[in-house]
């Protein structure tokens, strides 16, 4: 038999005294308690409430009071009555009335998941991530265990020299790498630190990270929009707004996919050398490429002048939390403190099990893998795009995991859309969540999605990608 708090008697905490301040009766103060109770969520549906005689006795009141009180809420629809468990809180009741909490809310479960963002989890390399760990957390030193060097285990930022040296052309040694909690952390040390150093705004992509501006207000600065047009972000405009830094995404906008051009690279780099600025690159799905050769970080332009944040969340699992930034010198020092005072320094048995991973050539092994399997689904994407929905532009595919796709005029409004895609079990994205609040309203225009097709797992991507075309040809 399933107990809740209130069954094990008298923990159920009602408040009769605002109901009764207000010239309430007992029941009606009752009721009103109960009510507010349920409706604020403090009782999870299901909850069993308890037996009139102990509330009553719990309140000081007469059983009967209770036993109409939770009849006038079962009435209303807040509690249900079950033969034989008594009086429950019913299941649809939580939540209605109540403000939407100020926390990413969790996507509703959709039959066919195309959220932006993700890789498939499916793909995780447990067995192999769990060799690693194990030869790990062997051969690593008591010391591992304790406090340690706010930057990150000594034996993961060779590790990621090294890698990130070879695969993605970043010029940097172990000495100038912070381990940090994955961009999300990386991006508000480096914009705390600025802050600290007299910068009061930086420019960001008007396009971008759903909560970008916001990561970039926590750590401090105001942000300004820069526009973005084919030829990637127009760091051409960056010597004419007051900003002391720029992030970027250079090797593959996010969202747009154009990767930024090499007359733009020189340009934002040019930029920070005259005016003392510095360029955050944010390479998340750097590795993820297609049709070629990777496009080389900006970072080895000018690794004085550019700010490089990596992640672990593309290429292997958004939940390690693991990202590095690879430093111009004189950040290394400050960055290093924010870093000691968000928290101490990142767990060490996780960074351990990176830096195995990455020297045993797993992680080499796991991209390969990975590029294989998302050029696959992209390639299955495009085909059945082209064939159902001809007039659907698609854009930025050489990379990453996820495309952009433009609708032809005169079809359904944005609200419409995902109207249509609730109904058909879709969960989708459209350009108007990645826009800026800096930047203002997304200029007049049909609708454009922003199609994720890491998310969906491998045995429903084709049923996916069929509800996808039935939505676009509605
Ligand atoms: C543009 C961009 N940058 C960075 C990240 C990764 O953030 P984190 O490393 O905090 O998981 C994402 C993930 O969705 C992203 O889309």
């Amino acid at each position: 038999m399933d107990t809740s708090p209130a069954d094990r008697g008298g923990d159920l905490h009602l408040d009769l005294s605002a109901g009764r301040a207000r010239g309430l009766g007992l029941r009606a103060a009752l009721e009103d308690a109960l009510r507010g109770t349920v409706r604020e969520g403090r009782l999870a549906p299901g909850t069993r409430l308890p037996p009139s005689r102990t509330l009553a006795g719990d309140l000081g009141v007469a059983r009967n009071t209770v036993a109409e009180a939770y009849a006038q809420l079962t009435a209303e629809g807040w509690l249900t009555a079950r033969q034989g468990s008594g009086t429950v809180v019913a299941e649809r009741a939580v939540g209605e009335g109540v403000a939407a909490p100020a926390l990413p809310q969790r996507t509703p479960a959709a039959r066919y998941d195309f959220t932006p963002g993700r890789p498939d989890l499916s793909l995780f390399p447990r067995t192999a991530w769990l060799a690693a760990a194990r030869r790990a957390l062997t051969t690593a030193p008591n010391e591992a265990l304790s406090y340690s060097d706010p930057r990150g285990r000594i034996e993961l930022r060779r590790a990621l020299a090294d890698y990130l040296a070879r695969v993605r052309g970043v010029r940097t040694d172990p000495e100038r790498i912070v381990v940090c909690g994955g961009y999300t952390q990386g991006i508000g040390l480096l914009c705390r630190t600025l802050r600290e150093r007299g910068a009061a705004a930086a420019a960001v992509e008007e396009y971008g990270l759903p909560h970008q501006q916001r990561l970039v207000e926590a750590g401090g600065l105001a942000a300004v929009a820069l526009p973005l047009d084919a030829a990637g972000a127009r760091t051409d405009l960056l010597a004419g707004l007051d900003v002391g830094a720029v992030t970027l995404t250079p090797a593959h906008q996010f969202p747009t996919g154009v990767a930024l051009q090499p007359a733009r690279r020189a340009a934002a780099v040019a930029w920070a050398r005259e005016h003392g600025g510095l360029v955050i690159e944010d390479d998340y799905d750097g590795e993820l490429r297609y049709d070629r050769q990777p496009v080389g970080a900006l970072q080895a332009l000018d690794p004085e002048r550019v700010a490089y944040i990596g992640t672990a969340s593309k290429s292997l699992a958004p939940g390690l939390r693991l990202g590095w930034l690879a430093l111009p010198a004189d950040l290394v020092e400050p960055v290093t403190r924010q870093k000691l005072l968000a928290d101490g320094h990142s767990g060490a048995f996780e960074q351990l099990t990176l830096a195995e991973f990455i020297t045993s050539g797993g992680l080499d092994r796991h991209v390969r893998r990975c590029r294989q399997h998302y050029r696959r689904r992209r390639d299955l994407l495009l085909a059945r795009l082209a064939e159902r929905a001809p007039a659907v532009r698609v854009t930025g595919l050489a990379a990453g995991l996820h495309a952009v796709l433009q609708l032809p005029p005169g079809g359904l409004s944005e609200r419409e859309l995902l109207q249509q895609a609730a109904w058909l079990g879709l969960a989708i994205h459209t350009t108007t969540g990645n826009r800026a609040p800096a930047a203002g309203p997304r200029p007049d225009g049909p609708p454009a999605l922003v199609i994720g097709y890491g998310t969906p797992p491998d045995h429903s991507f084709p049923a996916a990608v069929e509800a996808l075309c039935r939505l676009l040809t509605l």
